[in-house]
Order: structure tokens, then sequence, then C-alpha cells
């Protein structure tokens, strides 16, 4: 017996569920800093270089993979060939990794939409408050890894949690689709108010200006080139089994390129705007503290639990702009999150033949108690920022390089997929398209690839101990691939036979 594979409502519901994975904590707290330390406004020139030449094309390359083959990530690439599907497993322990830290952050948003409502913190003490109140951040230099509970960071872990194994354990058309379905339209009309009113704020020009005026020398920078290709591939979320498993969920005639255009072009359109709404904010800072824009543009996580509070105590209307700014990066969060887990979710069902109910519990709730042990205590800080470093590194841009080396130049699947994208899709695609993915793309990761390499071994990651750095760095990173191998090994059950193109 057969179990019918779960499907999205409507291409519509599948578009807005896209979207909602690939808008997520990147686009409003990563681009505006990323696109200001690249150059700002000459920034845009590489950014749409690497959307246009890899982030769209890969994009396309994940649809047609989960909408040929019809599975999740390990199935589809089995369904390709037998011997690819470890490549599916790997893409599914990302986002194990991903999804036990991602969590995370969302409950530091929630925490932080809360803390606006009321200025918790006290004017003039939003970096402490960060550090020392809220995370009671500790060194791991000194106290190793520590076990000490943070119950303010806890306790809106396990809410979070709860939320995502409900929504997860409906499905994908009563769950995920619904969810994005309500969360998305939300987040759209929360950014909309959010930048609207930080341009009232003033010193928003200032701000801007700092964005927008270009530093052209910039391009002559190999690194910033670099910057933009990974900024893209993390932002639309390729190469992450996601894109893969959403698409199989779609029908059998959908407009494939049609849907994917709309979903990359609204991420972008969120990450500009949060880039204009972050640098007004900024702008404001500079002036409110009589320096420039320059000195107050942080860094990630910096940006967003520092400076954006010291912004809500300043301005007027301030808790307004922090409810609004930690609410959308909750929203952002969650509809990301949900993602992550489908990849995961899926990949079980399909293997074991289990129901959604059971397979939704069996993974979440082992994630999330790793997730509430390693990051609800006093050393969460290095652990997180250690994980998201190596795994973007050398999770994602290694598996993306490995599989279209394996998909493009060993199993020759690119005349397959140009056919299988153009026989219903509004958008052809054709040799150009294959020259971009099966040769500059590689090109670009393996480029992207080695410098990280050499950064990563020549300096210790921030500082971190070197035993630190071997489990959470790079001992994780080699798990990674030596797990999907032994999973890739253990048999599929009968009810989900893997055969080529169903
Ligand atoms: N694309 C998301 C962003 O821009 C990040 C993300 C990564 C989402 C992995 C899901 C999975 O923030
Ligand atoms: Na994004």
């Amino acid at each position: 017996q057969t179990h019918k594979r779960e499907a999205f409502g409507s291409r519509n519901v599948f578009i807005l569920s896209a979207i909602g994975s690939a808008v997520g904590l990147g686009n409003i707290w990563r681009f505006p800093y990323v696109a200001y330390e690249g150059g700002g406004g000459a920034f845009l020139i590489p950014y749409l270089c690497a959307l246009l030449t890899a982030g769209i094309p890969l994009l396309f390359f994940d649809y047609a993979i989960g909408h040929r083959f019809r599975g999740s990530a390990p199935l589809a690439f089995r369904r390709m060939h037998r011997a690819a599907e470890p490549l599916g497993w790997w893409q599914v322990l990302i986002c194990v990794v991903i999804a036990v830290y991602y969590a995370v952050i969302i409950a530091w948003a929630a925490m932080y939409t809360w803390f606006s409502a009321q200025l918790t913190w006290g004017p003039g003490n939003e970096n402490d408050f960060f550090f020392i109140d809220f995370l009671r951040s500790a060194d791991v230099a000194e106290v190793g890894v520590s076990t000490e509970f943070v119950p303010q960071v806890g306790i809106p872990l396990v809410v979070v949690w709860l939320i995502v194994i409900v929504i997860m354990a409906l499905g994908v058309k009563r769950g995920i689709g619904r969810a994005n379905m309500i969360l998305m339209p939300l987040l759209t009309v929360m950014f909309a108010i959010l930048v609207v009113q930080s341009l009232f704020l003033p010193g928003a020009m200032e701000g801007l200006n700092a964005f927008f005026t270009p530093n052209w020398e910039a391009l002559a920078d190999p690194g910033v080139w670099a910057s933009a290709y990974g900024h893209i591939f993390f932002s639309l979320s390729v190469a992450f089994g996601i894109m893969v498993t959403y698409s199989s969920y779609l029908k059998r005639k959908t407009d494939l390129t049609g849907s994917g255009l709309v979903v990359a072009f609204a991420n972008s359109g969120f990450e500009i705007l949060a880039g204009i709404g972050v640098f007004a904010a900024l702008g404001f800072m500079a002036q409110a503290q009589g320096t420039e824009v320059a000195g107050v543009a942080s860094s990630g996580i910096g940006l967003a639990f520092i400076a954006f509070p010291t912004i809500v105590s300043q301005a007027t209307g301030g808790s307004i702009i922090g409810v609004l700014f930690f609410g959308a990066l909750v929203f952002a969060g969650v509809t990301s999150l949900i993602s992550i887990l489908e990849v995961i979710v899926a990949a079980l069902q399909d293997k074991l033949g289990w129901a959604r109910v059971r397979t939704t519990l069996t993974v979440a709730i082992p994630l999330a108690i790793v997730s509430m042990a390693l990051f609800s205590t006093t050393t969460a800080l290095s652990v997180l920022d250690t994980a998201d470093a190596f795994v973007n590194a050398f999770g994602i841009m290694a598996v993306a390089l490995v599989a279209v080396i394996i998909v493009a130049w060993l199993l020759h699947k690119l005349p397959v997929f140009v056919e299988h994208l153009n026989r219903r899709s509004s958008f052809r695609v054709g040799l150009l398209w294959k020259l971009l993915v099966g040769v500059l793309a590689p090109l670009v990761l393996g480029y992207l690839l080695v410098s990280e390499l050499m950064t990563k071994i020549n300096e210790p990651y921030s500082g971190y101990p070197g035993w630190f750095l071997a489990i959470f760095g790079w001992g994780m990173v080699i798990a990674l691939v030596v797990l999907a191998l032994l999973l890739s090994a253990l048999p599929w059950s009968g009810r989900s036979h893997a055969k080529d193109d169903p």
C-alpha cells in the first residue's frame, strides 16, 4: 500500500511558502550589514549579478530536482541515481544543525518583542543587557561548555518548539501552507509600517546616504563579489534541500520558472526594503549619539539585539518600532524554521514510510531537547556562532558544489532538467542556464570554499579555543558527511520504493 504524497493547496500557497522560507533572519539583519560592508550602493551591482547568474539558476535547479523526482531530498537524489542519495541526507543533516540554533534566535526575538514594549533594558544599557542580563554569557575558554540553565532563553525556546511542532504535525496543506498564508501577509504589513516609520526618524536621510553612497573601489575587491554570492545562496535558501522538498508538493502541471522568479524577486524586495529601514534607523541613532553612521553599523547579532534596542530607547514611539522589528523577526524566522524542519520530516517519512504525526514527533522532540541543552545555557552564544559559521561555509557551500558537479558533470542531468522546466513554464531556460549552473556556479562555489578554508585554517575562528572549534566547528561538519553516508546505507521502507521518475 502506498500513501498519497501530500501537496500544497495551490500554486499561490506554494509561492507564499517558498517566499516564507526565503525571507528570514538573513533579509532583516544580515543583508543590510553585508551590503554596507560591501560598498553600500555599489554593492547592488555584485548583488544583482549574483542573483541573476547564480541565485535564480540554482533555484530552478532545486525546483527541477524536487518536481521531477517528487521526493524529499534523499528520495529525489536517489531517484536521480542510487549513488546520489547521500547528497540528500547531507542536506537533511545541515537542516538539523540549522534548526537547533535557528529556533534559538527566534526565541530571543520573541523575548525582545516583549522587552521592547516596556524598555526592559533601561536606556544606555543595551549592550550589557543583551550579553550579561539576558544571555548571561560566559566565556568557553574559561568555563568550557556550560550546562547552566538560562530560563529567560529556555522558556521561550520551549514555546517556539511547541508552536512549530503543532504546525508541522498538521501537515503540508493544513499546517505549513496555512501558517504561511497567515504569517506572510502579516509580516509584509508589519514590515511596510516599520520601513515607513523609520523614514520619518530624524537623521534617517543620513543613514540612507551611508547605505546608498557607492564606494566604487569595492567593486575591484574579489572579497566583495564573494560575499555577494555567499549571501545570495543563504538568502534564497538554495542547496538546503528546502526548495527540493517544497517543489515535490507541487502539482504535475506547474509553471516552475515563473514561480521561481516571483520568489526570488520577492526575497530581494524584502532585503532592499530591510536595508532602507535598518539604515534609516541607524542614521537616527548616529544623529542622536552625535557620531557617524559607520560607527553604529555593527555586525549581525549586534545589529538586531544591541543597535535596535538602542533605537527603541531613544526614538519617540520607539516601543512600536521595537515590537514591529522583533515581531517581524519572529514571523520571518518561524516561516523559515518550518521549511527547514520539513526537509527532515519529509526525508524520514519517505525513508521509513511513517505517518505525518509520528514522524514529526520523532524528529522534533529530540531536536527540541538538543536545542534546549545546547542553547539555553550560558555558553550558547559561542556554540551558535561557531555552528552557524561552519555549517554555512562547509555545509551549504560544499554540498552545493558537490551537487552541481555530480548532477551536471557525472550524471549529465542538465539537459533533462531544461526539458522538464520548459515543459510547463512561462520563462524558458536553455544553454545559458546550463552554463551558469554547470560552469559558473562550481567555479564561484569552489573559490568561496577554498578561501573560507584558508581563513578558518589560518586563524582560529573568533579566537575560540582549539578543542571547542574541533567539536562544534570541524567535527560537526565532518560528522555530517559521515552520517549522510551511513543513513544512505539504511534500507528504505517497502512503501516508498525508490524507482526513477514516478
Ligand atoms: N533564507 C533565509 C534567510 O534569508 C535563511 C534560511 C536558511 C532559511 C536556511 C531557511 C533555511 O534568512
Ligand atoms: Na532571504
